[in-house]
């Protein structure tokens, strides 16, 4: 029922892609994307750095300026919305609130002029498949966040698409469920295996769902790879500030990107082989299961420093006003690259 077949390759490609609104309105410039079969792939940035412009072209709900999508051995730059392969999954669901959930799901097939009959059946499946059968006659008023996220998904999903398309579909939901819907759409990804892009401006939620995290700025890829190698190897000054829980340090051969937690504080110099840099404590701030250290490095000119330290490991001694050495190991400091966007200010809207 669900387009799914396995070995059915969902590799989504984009060559060169850019969408300019106007001449002064480049909202994507030129970028290239390789996104592996059925991979769950997060697009991250701050607002207008043209994430979502980069969904709506994947859906064709937006003309390419130029460069080329290609899904699978297709090229699907001007194939119709419909025929693409692609579907979205609109923020905060957007379900019909006078049709119950069956009809929701099965509406873009009598758009399509399915006989009800089949219609419903093809809804029904996939209900079933959502474990939402028991709730085919409610309304989506009478449904919890949870239960309509699922409708949502299933009547993204009866167009048969490849490559499911997201716009920060958690972002009006409160703290607590949208850790518990993150969860579901990550094991949906997984049992339906198809590939999944979901935009989104929240780091945290990006590293918890994302096999390929891509950072945008300013209509350009800053970086793309793992979680993990985007966290831990920041590829840009942009990057890492972003990502946050960095410390941006200037050394002899540029900027280097230091993580809070690979800090350490000493009260006097010790192991002198290993970088590092006195300053005044400012701030103690008690975090729950860890503690976030200010310094205010003694260099004229250098930026807040942040540790973070285990609570056990905060002497009780220390105060505000005094001066310290922090350290680090010389294979946590990471070489930061040029930004690769153009150093304009941000778009106007
Ligand atoms: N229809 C449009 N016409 C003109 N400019 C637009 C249009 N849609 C978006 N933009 C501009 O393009 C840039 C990228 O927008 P968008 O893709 O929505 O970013 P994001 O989703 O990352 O917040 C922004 O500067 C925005 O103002
Ligand atoms: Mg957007």
């Amino acid at each position: 029922m669900v387009s799914h077949s396995p070995g059915q390759n969902n590799t989504l490609e984009l060559i060169s892609l850019s969408k300019h609104y106007s001449a002064t309105s480049i909202a994507v410039d030129s970028i290239d994307l390789k996104v592996p079969t059925n991979h769950y792939c997060c697009l991250l940035g701050p607002s207008g750095c043209g994430k979502t412009s980069t969904l709506r072209m994947v859906a064709g709900h937006e003309v390419v300026t130029s460069g080329d999508i290609l899904l699978g051995d297709k090229n699907i730059t001007n194939a119709s919305a419909a025929e693409r392969g692609t579907a979205m999954m609109f923020q905060s669901y957007a379900l019909f609130p006078h049709l119950s959930s069956l009809d929701n799901v099965a509406f873009s097939l009598k758009m399509r002029g399915v006989s009800k009959a089949e219609r419903h059946q093809q809804a029904a499946a996939l209900l079933e498949r959502v474990a939402m059968s028991a709730y085919a006659q409610r309304f989506p008023s009478e449904l919890s966040g949870g239960q309509q996220q699922r409708i949502a998904l299933a009547r993204a999903l009866i167009m048969q698409p490849r490559v499911l398309l997201l716009d920060e579909p958690l972002s009006a939901l409160d703290p607590f469920l949208r850790i518990q819907m993150r969860a579901e759409l990550r094991h949906w990804q997984k049992e339906l295996g198809l590939t999944f892009i979901h935009v989104t401006h929240s780091q945290e939620e990006a590293m918890a769902l994302a096999d390929t995290m891509v950072v945008m700025n300013h209509g350009r890829i800053e970086q793309s790879g793992s979680p993990q190698e985007v966290f831990n190897r920041p590829a840009s000054e942009f990057v890492a500030r972003f990502m946050g829980g960095h410390n941006i340090l200037k050394n002899a051969q540029g900027l280097v990107a230091v993580r809070s937690d690979k800090m350490s504080v000493h009260d006097s110099v010790s192991g002198s082989e290993q970088p590092r840099i006195e300053a005044d404590l400012v701030d103690i701030e008690f975090q729950g299961t860890f503690s976030l250290l200010a310094f205010a490095p003694k260099t004229p000119g250098s930026e807040t420093i942040s540790v973070m330290l285990p609570e056990h490991q905060v002497k009780p001694e220390w105060r505000a006003g005094q001066t310290y050495h922090l350290q680090w190991a010389e294979a946590d400091s990471h070489p930061l690259g040029k930004t690769t966007a153009p150093q304009r200010s941000p778009i106007a809207a």
